[in-house]
């Protein structure tokens, strides 16, 4: 079966050997570079896939252009201090790497990664967002089930991401787990701004989610996990003793709508393609 066929009949494509070992640690190096320069005091913001509108701060609205930090939610005592170091700390780094640092640039536009999407019909699609996940060993959090289209909507949706295993991705570790087709199923939700101000999640189809259908992804350091949008996914809590970092971008179709009210939003540069 050709990886287009799979990828339409699952709702995604596991690529091991993707990246090089050397690019992987190149880019792990690069995020611990990037935290070392950052001062937190001020603007701590929590990421929690549930709970998106009680720490919807400026600091989140505004990092779709940004490098910005994010951190776990265990990760301050009850006096606002940091139980472990800022690097053990930090969820994630996002949204706007791929445009703003050349590591990253790098990265998410590689040869291979210019083939895949050529190969999927995708040359032409932008490249909307980043995220470097750490998932630390022992604080890494879960991530609830979600469709990615929920947080970067277009009408028609056309949102795909592709995950890339920084490090092994074992059940143990965290490793995402996902339902073969269930991207046929509809979007259950659409995460936007409010009328005023603020965040909300609205409702779109109440089907619930197929737990039983829900596969372990365990792949190793250097794979590619190419994901449709409407593709329902979580992973679990780090509660081993290894991290499990990934790196992921998320593309649009260009002939797509991306409405105004979408959370993410681009204010000072220009979209480029894979
Ligand atoms: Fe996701």
């Amino acid at each position: 079966m050709s990886r287009v066929d799979q990828f339409q009949k699952d709702g995604y494509l596991v690529i091991e050997g993707f990246n090089s070992a050397e690019d992987c640690d190149a880019l792990m190096e690069r995020a611990m570079w990037l935290a070392g320069r950052y001062d937190y005091k001020g603007h701590p913001s929590i990421f929690e896939t549930g709970n998106q509108t009680t720490s919807a701060d400026d600091y989140f609205l505004n990092s779709g252009d940004r490098i910005a930090y994010f951190f776990e939610k265990d990760a301050f005592d009850p006096n606002g201090q940091l139980k472990k170091g800022l690097f053990e700390s930090l969820n994630k780094i996002g949204h706007a790497m791929h445009d703003l640092d050349p590591v990253y640039d790098r990265f998410s536009r590689s040869p291979q990664m210019r083939k895949l999407a050529a190969e999927l019909g995708m040359s032409d699609y932008l490249v909307i967002q980043s995220m470097h996940i750490f998932k630390h060993a022992r604080i890494g959090g879960e991530v609830d089930v979600h469709q990615d289209s929920t947080f970067l909507y277009t009408e028609p949706n056309t949102c795909v991401g592709f995950w890339f295993a920084l490090e092994d991705a074992t059940i143990e570790n965290g490793c995402m787990w996902a339902t073969p087709g269930g991207h046929k199923t509809p979007l259950r939700s659409w995460f936007r701004r409010k009328e005023e101000t603020g965040l909300e999640m609205h409702a779109l189809d109440s089907s619930p989610w197929d737990m039983d259908g829900m596969q372990p992804l365990e792949v190793k350091k250097g794979a590619c996990i190419v994901l449709h949008g409407a593709l329902p996914h979580y992973s679990q809590p780090n509660t081993s003793g290894k991290s499990r970092q990934a790196f992921a971008i998320h593309t649009i179709d260009p002939a797509a709508h991306y409405p105004e009210r979408n959370w993410l939003r681009r204010e000072t540069q220009s979209l480029r393609p894979l």
